[in-house]
This record gives structure tokens, C-alpha cells and sequence, in this order.
């Protein structure tokens, strides 16, 4: 399976360092030969159909800045768009920042793959969360996949969980905390009794929080992560505008300690069901699945039948959620490979 990877960032990083370690692994267990043909940046790109090996590249992206910079392989100043039409590859993995206003340059990125016929994977959330019901469409008229585990949750299997290990199961309602940032901070601001301003600068010195973090407190983040899972859990075909959105900027410590002594900590809560679509904060008991500290994630699901199922994790971290985009690698090549299923078949829409 040839690959294009755009953006090598954190996470584009990590996955390509995974491809490589895990090579055995993926061709003992899973039948899977990833080769990486092109690797892009904002600097260019570096292209060998032999396949680009991890060492290499990330030595040349530390010492120049970009992987344009790779001898024979550099293709300085060369843009995405162009290297996803002419280098031939059968997906493309779409690395590069999240942006929540357009959707840029993700969008531009995902939507050339699937025109020129490539499957693509991605952990970037700004695309998804704007436009998911219309790529979506695009990718089935075109006969392509568009898998995305990494976007919410980071590495913890959200999205897979509800897309292929509850089939079958109907969700009611859904709960989840989406955003390790803000959790971080309601936690240090209860138990530390820290300011809103210094548990913000802790998360960023920890590395939790983007050095702008005004998404974060203001809910955005966690509005675009909950439009995603609305989609993927109830066929909704909705965009984060249509998410009600209040974030934890103006929370006070006061109400924050007055709650904890409750034994219901306030967090940020995003929401969905038939009647219910939003994010925020909220006051949640104790023993509730969603109490969870620090930067981790969690999401509930009710069911119908009255039965909960949890589940808690990191929601973030180059690493992890490189094992997110992994995971989605090796769906793509099973479905790939499954009977029925043939390259360019018409293929499973989110919708039903
Ligand atoms: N990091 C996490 O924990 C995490 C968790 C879940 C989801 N995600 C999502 O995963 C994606 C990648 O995150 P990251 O942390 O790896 O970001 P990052 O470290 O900022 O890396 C972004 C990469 O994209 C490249 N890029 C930017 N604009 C480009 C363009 N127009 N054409 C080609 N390449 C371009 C950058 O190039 P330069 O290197 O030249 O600047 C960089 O290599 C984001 O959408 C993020 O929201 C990240």
C-alpha cells in the first residue's frame, strides 16, 4: 500500500517512526506493506517510489526544517495539492493543523485525494467538523475510504468503538469530556486551587494546551470533536455550527471549590441526543464516568435497554494518536482485501 503523508508534524512524525518499527508486525499480522512515496511540508516535498524511510527523513526535516531538503528526493517549494494528483500512491494520510474557520489547507488536501482516487486517512478535525456529511458524499462517489479515528480521542478508540465494535447496538445518548486541555484545568483549579490563567500556563508548559488555547477554553474544540461523533453515532449530518457552545472562560474558582465540596465536580461536558446538542460546563457526580482528572478523555454511551458503556483515555499525544491513524491503516487495507470489497467498489457510507 503506497502512501502520501502531508503534514510531518507530531503526529506525522510518530506515524511514520510506527511504519517502520512495526513493519513485521504489519506484514506478519495484517498482510500490510506500507511504503511512504511522498512526504510533504510547508517547505516541499520529498518523493522516492522505492519508499522513504523514517531515519532518513526525519534526520533531514531536524537539520533543514523540511524534508525538501532530502538529496535526490527534495523537491523544494513543491505544494500538497500537486504531489497528491501526480505521485501514484492508493491513500493519502492528511497530517496538518486543524483549522475550525475553513477547514485549510486539510480540506483542499482531502478533497484532491478523493478526486484522484485515493483513500485517506486523517487525524485533522477542521475538515470533519465543517464539512463531514459532504466528504462523506464525496468519498462515496468516488469510491474511496475516509477513515479518521485520530480525530477525537486522540489514540482512545472512540470513533472505532462506536463505528465497528457496537454495530448492530443502538446509542441513545451520548456524554463525553472531548478536550484534555480544559479538563486539566477544571482539575487543577479544584484540587490545586490554582487560577484559571496559571493552570492554563501549566497545561502549556506540560505540553497539553496549543500555544493558542483560546479554542480550548472556548469550547470550540470540543464543539468540533462533538460534531464529528454526532455524525458517526445517530447518521446526523450536522457541522460544528450547529453545536450550542458555551466554554469554561468565565468559571470561577469559587463555584469550582462550592461544587467540589458538593461531591459534584464541575467539567466540561459535551452532549448529544435526539433532543440535546452541546457543549458545556456542567456539574457531574463523583461516580459518574465522566469524573475523570488531568488531561484524560471519556466518553459514555447510553444505551437503548438502559445500559452505559464507558470508556477513559488519553485524548491526546503525537504518539498516540499516530497508533489512532495506524489503526485506521490497517482497516483500510482489510476492507481492502475483504471479499466484496475491491479497490474502487462502492464503499460503506456513515449515513447508512
Ligand atoms: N498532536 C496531537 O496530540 C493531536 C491529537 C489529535 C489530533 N491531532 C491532529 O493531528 C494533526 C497534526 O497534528 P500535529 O500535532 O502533528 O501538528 P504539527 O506538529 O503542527 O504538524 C503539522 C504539520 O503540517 C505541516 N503543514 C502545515 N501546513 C501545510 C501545508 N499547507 N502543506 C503541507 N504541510 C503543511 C507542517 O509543516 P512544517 O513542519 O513545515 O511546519 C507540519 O509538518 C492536526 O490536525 C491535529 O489537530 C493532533
Amino acid at each position: 500500500l503506497r502512501l502520501i503523508l502531508v503534514g510531518y508534524g507530531n503526529v506525522g512524525k510518530s506515524f511514520h517512526n510506527l511504519l517502520d518499527q512495526k513493519r513485521e508486525m504489519l506484514r506478519r499480522v495484517h498482510g500490510l506493506t506500507p511504503k511512504v512515496v511522498a512526504v510533504v511540508d510547508k517547505g516541499g516535498a520529498a518523493i522516492d517510489p522505492r519508499g522513504l524511510r523514517y531515519d532518513a527523513v526525519s534526520r533531514v526535516k531536524h537539520r533543514s526544517g523540511t524534508v525538501s531538503a532530502m538529496p535526490g528526493a527534495g523537491r523544494s517549494g513543491a505544494k500538497a495539492s500537486d504531489i497528491i494528483g501526480d505521485v501514484d500512491s492508493e491513500a493519502m494520510v492528511e497530517l496538518t493543523p486543524s483549522n475550525l474557520r475553513d477547514g485549510e489547507p486539510g480540506m483542499t488536501h482531502i478533497i484532491e485525494a478523493m478526486r484522484s482516487g485515493k483513500h485517506v486517512i486523517t487525524a485533522n478535525k477542521g475538515p470533519l467538523a465543517l464539512a463531514l456529511p459532504a466528504l462523506d458524499e464525496l468519498a462515496l462517489h468516488n469510491g474511496v475510504r475516509l477513515l479518521f479515528s485520530g480525530t477525537v480521542g486522540g489514540g482512545t478508540p472512540f470513533i472505532s468503538l462506536i463505528r465497528r465494535s457496537m454495530r448492530g447496538n443502538e446509542v441513545v445518548s451520548l456524554r463525553g469530556i472531548l478536550n484534555g486541555t480544559t479538563n486539566f484545568v477544571l482539575s487543577s483549579m479544584e484540587r490545586n486551587r490554582s487560577t484559571l490563567e496559571d493552570a492554563l500556563s501549566d497545561a502549556k508548559r506540560l505540553g497539553y494546551a496549543e500555544a493558542d488555547s483560546s479554542l480550548d477554553v472556548n469550547g470550540l474544540d470540543a464543539a468540533a470533536k462533538l460534531a464529528i461523533l454526532t455524525n458517526v453515532t445517530f447518521g446526523r449530518k450536522i457541522t460544528v455550527s450547529d453545536v450550542a457552545v458555551e466554554g469554561i472562560g468565565s468559571i470561577d474558582q469559587g463555584a469550582i471549590l462550592r461544587a467540589s465540596e458538593r461531591k459534584t465536580p464541575i467539567r466540561l461536558v459535551a452532549e448529544a441526543s435526539p433532543e440535546v446538542m452541546g457543549v458545556a460546563p456542567r456539574e457531574v457526580s463523583a461516580d459518574d464516568p465522566l469524573c475523570v482528572y488531568g488531561p484524560l478523555n471519556a466518553m459514555c454511551l447510553a444505551m437503548e435497554g438502559g445500559w452505559q458503556v464507558s470508556v477513559v483515555g488519553k485524548g491526546a499525544g503525537g504518539l498516540e494518536t499516530a497508533q489512532a491513524v495506524l489503526r485506521d491503516l490497517v482497516e483500510l487495507r482489510e476492507s481492502l482485501s475483504s471479499p466484496g470489497q475491491a479497490p474502487g467498489s462502492p464503499v460503506e457510507s456513515l449515513y447508512g
